[in-house]
Order: structure tokens, then C-alpha cells, then sequence
């Protein structure tokens, strides 16, 4: 393959991977705001948000392995695995370094969740923030093809995605006002009214809001397997 192949292959990888993690961190968001229909069952989107991750994954390597592949670039092993190694632009590459990194421990966290608990996971899920706007960072100031408009239209549409669906999560404004209960005498005949269905969420985890943010083992996330 020539340097010029690899080139291409490098930067195509590049941005493949950005949009498969801008879609993981979107779905991820979206099996954490809990809408569901019996059409489109949250399983699906928490499963969908698997294959996304480990797709993103897979990219990011094509995009590493090319650039250290290439004749010319001066990538070598340890440039591409530990920041400020590479002198080329430092801190940016730096950026895709951790950006990596971060992705890597989010997903080996999911992976060990049954040994390392919930409470601990949902902490590390958290990183998955940090890898996109890290990746954000380092794809605009390193990349050759920032300057295009199709380029801009990745990023401005990535972070307006990404950045809706954050403020939806953190404002709450997608849930539906609390049902009102029946009349007691009826009450007691009816089962009761679920509350916060713990038991099979997938994603990320609600807010907590004032409370200690812990949750008992009958509470411990068991449908939909890990994310
Ligand atoms: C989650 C991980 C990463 C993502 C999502 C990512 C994404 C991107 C994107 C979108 C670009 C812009 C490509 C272009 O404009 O043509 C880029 C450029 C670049 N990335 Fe990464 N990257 C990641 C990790 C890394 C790592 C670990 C390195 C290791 C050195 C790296 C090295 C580079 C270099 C040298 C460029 C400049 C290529 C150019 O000039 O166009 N990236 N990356």
C-alpha cells in the first residue's frame, strides 16, 4: 500500500471514528433518557449502543495503525500510546491519545462491570464525556480537512447532537408529568405504580438529584445485559 493510500486511510479512519463515537455518546444519552415504545424497546437501543462502541473502537485502530504504518509520518508505538510523546504538534496528538485511552477504559469498564460493581461503572461511564470532547478537540485543531465545509458540518452537527441531547438529560424536560394515582378505595385493587424502573435501564444513569446516588443490590441493573 502506498504512503498516500495510507494517508487516505488514516484520515477517513479518523473521522469514521469520530462519528461512530459521536453516535455511541448519542445513543448512550438516549437509552439514559428511557424512551421506549413497544415498536422500539430500550434493549434495542442500548444494544445498538454496544455495537456502536466496539465499531468506534475498531476505526480508531484503522486510523492509528495507518498512521504508524505510513513511511513518512513518524508514528511509531509508543508515540500513538503515550500523550506528549510525539513531537508532532504535542498536545493535540496528545488529544487523540487520551481520546483513545479514555475510550478503551469505558469500554473495559463495561466489560468488568459485574466485577467492579455498579456505582463504580456508572462513575467510569462518565469518561465517555471526556473521550468525545477530547476526540472534538483533536480531530478540529489536527486535521488536514477542518478547513471544508463538509468537515464543519461533521463538527457543528456532531456537537449540536451531542449537546442537545446533554441539555434534554440535564434539564429533564423529556419526561411526562408523574400519572396521577386513583382514588384509594380503587388503589388498593390495582398494582402498584412502578417507580423508577432501575431494574432494566441501560446507559446511562439517571441523575441523581439530591440523593446519595447508591443503589441497593434489588437495584442493581440486570436486562439488556452491559452497555
Ligand atoms: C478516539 C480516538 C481518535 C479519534 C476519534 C480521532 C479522530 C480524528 C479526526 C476526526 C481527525 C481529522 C482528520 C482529517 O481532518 O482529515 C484526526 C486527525 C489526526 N489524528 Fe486522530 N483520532 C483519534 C486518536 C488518535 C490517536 C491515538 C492518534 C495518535 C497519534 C491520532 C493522530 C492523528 C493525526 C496525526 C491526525 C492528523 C491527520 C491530518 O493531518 O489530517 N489520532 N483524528
Amino acid at each position: 500500500m502506498t504512503g498516500e493510500m495510507l494517508w487516505y486511510l488514516a484520515r477517513a479512519g479518523g473521522f469514521v471514528a469520530y462519528g461512530l463515537l459521536t453516535a455511541s455518546v448519542a445513543l448512550g444519552l438516549v437509552a439514559s433518557l428511557r424512551l421506549a415504545s413497544p415498536r422500539w424497546p430500550r434493549a434495542m437501543t442500548t444494544e445498538i449502543h454496544r455495537f456502536v462502541t466496539m465499531a468506534a473502537l475498531a476505526f480508531t485502530a484503522l486510523h492509528v495503525l495507518t498512521l504508524v504504518a505510513h513511511p513518512d509520518e513518524g508514528f511509531g508505538v509508543a508515540e500513538v500510546l503515550v500523550p506528549f510523546a510525539s513531537d508532532r504538534e504535542p498536545l493535540w496528538t496528545a488529544m487523540g491519545v487520551i481520546a483513545m485511552e479514555l475510550s478503551v477504559a469505558v469500554w473495559l469498564s463495561t466489560r468488568l462491570r459485574s466485577r467492579i460493581g455498579y456505582a463504580r461503572w456508572r462513575q467510569l461511564h462518565h469518561l465517555a464525556f471526556a473521550a468525545y470532547g477530547t476526540a472534538l478537540v483533536h480531530g478540529i485543531a489536527q486535521g488536514t480537512d477542518t478547513g471544508t465545509p463538509w468537515a464543519r458540518l461533521v463538527y457543528i452537527g456532531s456537537m449540536g447532537l451531542v449537546g442537545g441531547l446533554l441539555a434534554v438529560r440535564i434539564l429533564g424536560t423529556h419526561r411526562t408529568p408523574a400519572p396521577t394515582r386513583p382514588p384509594a378505595a380503587t388503589a388498593t385493587a390495582l398494582p402498584p405504580l412502578p417507580d423508577r424502573p432501575a431494574a432494566i435501564t441501560g446507559g446511562l444513569p439517571p441523575l441523581d438529584r439530591g440523593g446519595t446516588g447508591r443503589r441497593g443490590a434489588s437495584q442493581t441493573r440486570r436486562g439488556g445485559g452491559p452497555l
